[in-house]
């Protein structure tokens, strides 16, 4: 970067996409934000928003390093941008409740119980009784659970649409109907080519997700690597006493709402770009979600969603610069972490372009690793 850019195009209205335009837009920046779909269609449409580094990312890590100092931000970035949008963006830190069925569930449980405990992180483990204490909805297969306070869950699309209304406050535009095909480099400008023009910039920031690998970069064939994983996402209507926070198995998380809504998540699937919702996804689903709590037999089923996580070889995110395009920074590649990463992206990605600083945490998730980039 030769100097400080003033107007940076962000290619991708998911919720990574949004998180870095309103960071931009807040420090001044002259920002476009460019999708073919409209704002959080792509994997952000499938999220339940779950905010659990320490089940996500359960060994040490960077990933795990990560989503726990992005964590850390969402108290703040939560009630920032509900003010600034002028919406109130739904948002629980009730914790989670992740429930054994078998005794190696119960013994991986354990083993992370003390790996919280040596990180200081509060966690409870739990009996069968206890369980059922915390959760009176448990099937009687639960033989036991970890409790993790810190954990929660936030409303992904309205979090999403909060985050350009924020951005537009800030000065931001939103450029829809436009799909980036090639992002190249001319004397100190970017270009960005669309299927309906192109456009120019000092900077972009490439957050188009699972679509990044479709894009041609300085001239060359597609090549960021990042392939689709499908998720498939349940929303039903609960009845009666409400269930107490989140509850994760191996086999689903069940995450319940106010309203009554309770989104049960997620396949994952390799299935490209194929963005339908499957009889066996969701049959896969409520049998899981009715494993450890029964009493979902009786809920009304109000549908199902898809969103294709854009995920890579190593499970981490690419964020950094690019070696050939200059002044062209990755954020992307957050598979199963988009909204619990988008704070931190932000913050990094905007650390970087407007400032120079690049944070030591970028090292793991640079684009480098995939050699030219
Ligand atoms: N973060 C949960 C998922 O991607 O399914």
């Amino acid at each position: 970067m030769t100097s400080r850019p003033s107007d940076i195009i962000v290619v991708g209205a998911g919720v990574v996409g949004c998180a870095v335009a309103y960071e931009l837009a807040r420090r001044g920046v002259s920002v476009e934000i460019i999708d073919d779909r409209p704002v959080g269609m792509g994997a952000t449409q499938a999220s339940a928003g779950v905010l659990a580094p320490y089940i996500e990312a359960p060994a040490d890590g960077p990933l795990l390093n990560l989503t726990a100092r992005s964590l850390d931000l969402f108290d703040d970035f939560v009630a920032r941008v509900s003010a600034e949008s002028g919406t109130l963006v739904p948002y629980r830190r009730t914790g989670t409740l992740d429930v054994a069925v078998d005794d190696a569930g119960l013994r991986a449980l354990r083993a992370q119980a003390e790996a919280l405990a040596r990180r200081g992180v509060p966690a409870l483990m739990l009996d069968a009784a206890a369980a059922r204490t915390e959760e009176p909805h448990l099937g009687d297969g639960i033989i036991g659970g970890l409790l993790i306070d810190a954990h929660g869950f936030v409303g992904a699309s309205d979090l999403t649409r909060a985050l350009v209304t924020a951005a537009r406050r800030h000065g931001a535009q939103l450029v829809e109907q436009s799909r980036v095909r090639r992002i190249t480099h001319l004397h100190d400008e970017l270009i960005v080519d669309t299927d309906r023009g192109s456009l120019t910039a000092d900077a972009a920031v490439l957050a188009a997700g699972s679509w990044c690998g479709e894009i041609e970069i300085g001239g060359l064939s597609p090549r960021v690597p990042v392939r689709p994983i499908r998720g498939q996402l349940l929303s039903i209507a609960w009845t009666g006493t409400p269930l107490r926070r989140v509850t994760w198995s191996h086999r689903c998380y069940v995450v319940p709402w106010d309203d009554g809504t309770v989104l049960v998540g997620a396949t994952v699937e390799d299935a490209g770009f194929d963005e339908r919702t499957t009889v066996a996804g969701v049959r896969d689903l409520l049998d899981a979600a009715c494993e450890i709590l029964p009493h979902a037999w009786t809920a009304g089923f109000r549908g199902a969603r898809v969103g294709l996580r854009p995920s890579t070889s190593d499970h981490l995110p690419i964020i950094g610069a690019s070696s050939i395009v200059p002044n062209l920074m990755y954020a992307t590649g957050h598979y199963r972490n988009g909204v619990l990463l988008a704070p931190l992206t932000a913050q990094l990605v905007a650390d970087a372009l407007l400032d120079g600083h690049v944070d030591p945490m970028l090292a793991a998730v640079s684009p480098s690793r995939f050699g030219e980039l």
